[in-house]
């Protein structure tokens, strides 16, 4: 079983913040990603597709794939966006990486054609660092289905 992952990086302004909650309030939950005017992050991203190598191409999945399949259907959205405002996505939710993770799963999922999709890592600073494994991770599960 192999794991083919692929990271980029992109560029973000965010604001953590529930709008029922007073500033202060939404400090104590959120810190310094809250504050009102908004801010940036530079976000890396990883997304991992589990798989069997292809004996006729030496192969998983083709790299250049699934880097077109992460420009296309989630950098070109993200990058230099304002997360609350501009990403229709996002719309509803508050960005967090980990609803970040969750959304570029849902988006992704539907378009990798070999081996499983088997996670994806948002990550807002290098220090911190979200992994989402999809809505019921069953790891034998994977390696079962890229066996078939
Ligand atoms: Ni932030």
């Amino acid at each position: 079983l192999f794991l083919i992952r692929v990271k980029t990086t992109f560029s973000a302004a965010h604001r953590l913040y529930k709008p029922e909650l007073t500033d202060s309030e939404n400090f104590k939950l959120y810190g310094k990603c809250s504050n009102p005017n908004g801010h940036g992050h530079n976000y890396d991203l990883e997304v991992a597709v589990a798989g069997k190598i292809d004996s006729s191409n030496g192969m998983v999945i083709n790299f250049y794939e699934v880097s077109r399949l992460i420009d296309e259907l989630i950098h070109d959205k993200v990058d230099h966006r304002n997360l609350n405002t501009d990403v229709d996505f996002m719309d509803g939710l508050i960005p967090t990486a980990e609803n970040m993770a969750l959304k570029f799963w849902e988006i992704l999922v539907p378009h990798i054609s070999e081996g499983k999709l088997f996670s994806i890592s948002v990550g807002e600073r290098g220090s911190n660092i979200v992994t989402y494994f999809g809505p019921d991770p069953n790891f034998s599960d994977i390696a079962t289905a890229v066996q078939s």
